[in-house]
């Protein structure tokens, strides 16, 4: 069992300061047709999720970040935006946006909405224009339309590669049905990519980040963020291409996007906060997308992605801290999301590092291993200075789920060649209760639109609420010792040994207090360290031992 000493009981919510509060936030990901369906139809909607702020504001978060909930044709499970104006009707009405936005900032949650700007749906008013215009109209210039190579023009005009694999380009017919130019989409066809040179491109965004502030959201988390920029001669990736200079992942002029951005942003009283998806390997030029005038904060997943060692994972929390002093931004901690592979899954496997790459059908799991590692892991995480994500269902301890074929939608599945089992299964609704027809995931009768598993209520909120060693009473304490903490709400870390196999370190001042974090990588059990009083610990403590994939936190006699 966890255990907390001071009371006995769980910190409750409080306010978050306005200003920034967004540098050391929970925010919780919510994804919003599997979270909870109240018109009954079998996906979640925009009332399933107003109906269910208790829950959040039970656990205790400070914002929610929706994924993108617009007008979709759902090619890439809403991330091919019809229209940033109106809401899927699936989900709900603008009405209804608005509403749960003024409901959420009621009782203090923020909400941050997904912005998708390198690309729209093939849906789009523009594009649906632009195909209807003839090859060099303006309609066309917002785009990446391009004449094909060869004398028929059949080839196609690079040959980039998808980050979905597979190819960039799709051929489109003119009126007479003749084959005619071809368009530029990194993602699916029907997500084609659009041209952020030109001045339209760049308005219409400005607009629509306004649009959503205006209706009182709190931030924007912005998709793909490092590829918008583009060499418009568009040419063949080089071999080794100098940093700046690819011809379409972060390149120096995306840059500009996210100034024009910020100032839009900084002019609202409140603040307004810009959240990157930006992967990019080398930490510096991640950081850079955070300089004072851009960004506030982007996702790390370099830790997200490392494997449960001890060394690779103190290396890439040194390596973030460190980047993001130089910028002044607090980091960013994110054990999964709904691209990723759910991490009690992943730390129950031989190979517990992420890589899209690598994922394939039927690769075995020690969920017992993994769910005890991912329960230190949330200590781990929520014990470092920055700002934390948590995606829905991680928090229920849910496990990566093996869908049948023919339930599979995820794109990414399709463009392996049926290889790779896609995203799918992170996105399984959530379980509310521990029986009925869903699981109480939808009021009505309708299956949920992605199969549950048997014994998906196993994990329900109703059985874990008042469990005290589930994995919801695990996160509603760590969230609300986090909140509560002076030595957590510093931003000094500071390392201790406690052998090569723990991760170890201290967080506060003898001012502010200390608080340890404490976390087992090894094979064998590692002493309480004498006169440390215990706050916390993933799992049972027996025999004053840390054993091993377990975490505690502690407090050092020191700050007693
Ligand atoms: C981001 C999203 C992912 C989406 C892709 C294309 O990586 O997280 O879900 O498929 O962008 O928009």
């Amino acid at each position: 069992m966890s255990a907390w000493t001071a009371d006995g009981a769980v910190p409750t919510a409080a306010l978050s300061p306005a200003g920034d509060w967004w540098r050391h936030a929970v925010i919780y990901q919510v994804y919003p047709r599997s979270f909870a369906d109240f018109n009954g139809d079998g996906f979640g909607d925009i009332a399933g999720l107003r109906g269910s702020l208790w829950y959040l504001q039970e656990l205790g978060v400070d914002a929610i970040w929706i994924t993108p909930w617009y007008a979709s044709p759902l090619k890439d499970g809403g991330y091919d935006v019809a229209d940033y104006r109106s809401i899927h009707p699936d989900l709900g009405t603008i009405e209804e946006a608005e509403a749960l936005i003024a409901e959420a900032n009621a009782v203090g949650i923020h909400t941050i909405v997904d912005v998708v700007p390198n690309h729209v749906s093939s849906a789009h008013e523009w594009f649906v224009e632009a195909l209807a215009a003839a090859p060099g109209s303006p309609a066309r210039s917002r785009f990446w339309f391009r004449p094909g190579r060869g004398t028929k023009g059949d080839i196609r005009p690079n040959d980039w590669v998808s980050e979905f694999r597979g190819d960039t380009w799709t051929r489109t017919a003119g009126p007479d049905g003749s084959p005619d130019e071809w368009y530029l989409h990194l993602f699916t066809p029907e997500q084609p990519d659009l041209n952020w040179a030109h001045p339209e491109v760049r308005a219409e965004h400005e607009a629509v980040l306004r649009f959503w502030f205006d209706r009182g959201v709190s931030g924007v988390r912005i998709d793909s963020a490092a590829l918008l920029a583009k060499d418009e001669d568009l040419p063949e990736l080089p071999v080794d291409p100098a940093a700046g200079s690819h011809p379409y992942v972060d390149r120096d002029d995306v840059h500009d996007v996210y100034r024009a951005w910020r100032t839009v942003a900084d002019s609202y009283p409140d603040p307004k906060l810009l959240v990157g998806e930006v992967w990019l390997p080398d930490v510096a030029r991640f950081a850079q997308y955070l300089r004072p005038d851009e960004l506030h904060t982007a996702f790390n997943f370099d830790f997200m992605t490392r494997p449960w060692k001890a060394c690779d994972l103190r290396e890439s929390i040194e390596t973030t801290l460190c980047c993001h002093r130089l910028v002044e931004a607090p980091p960013t901690w994110v054990l999964s999301n709904h691209d990723v592979t759910r991490p009690v899954t992943r730390y129950g496997r031989a190979d517990t590092a992420f890589s899209f790459a690598t994922r394939r059908f039927g690769t075995p799991s020690d969920l017992a291993l993994g769910t005890r590692r991912a329960r230190a892991a949330a200590m781990l995480i929520a014990a470092l200075p920055g700002s934390l994500y948590i995606y829905q269902g991680d928090e229920l301890g849910l496990p990566e789920v093996e869908l049948p074929l023919e339930a599979i939608v995820d794109p990414m599945h399709f463009r392996s060649g049926g290889v790779d089992p896609g995203r799918d299964g992170c996105r399984v609704p959530l379980p509310w209760t521990s029986s009925g027809p869903s699981f109480g995931f939808s009021r009505g009768d309708a299956p949920a639109w992605l199969p549950q598993p048997a014994g998906w209520g196993d994990y329900a909120v109703a059985s874990q609420r008042d469990d005290a060693d589930s994995m919801l009473a695990l996160y509603r304490w760590v969230l609300g010792v986090r909140r509560h903490e002076p030595a957590l709400a510093t931003d000094v870390v500071t390392w201790v040994d406690r052998g090569s196999s723990a991760l170890s370190f201290h967080r506060g001042t003898p001012d502010t207090g200390q608080l340890e974090c404490l976390v087992n990588f090894g094979p064998g059990p590692v002493p309480i360290p004498p006169e440390h009083q215990l706050l916390l610990s993933s799992q049972t403590i027996r025999n004053n031992q840390v054993e091993p994939d377990d975490a505690v936190w502690l407090r050092p006699p020191t700050s007693r």
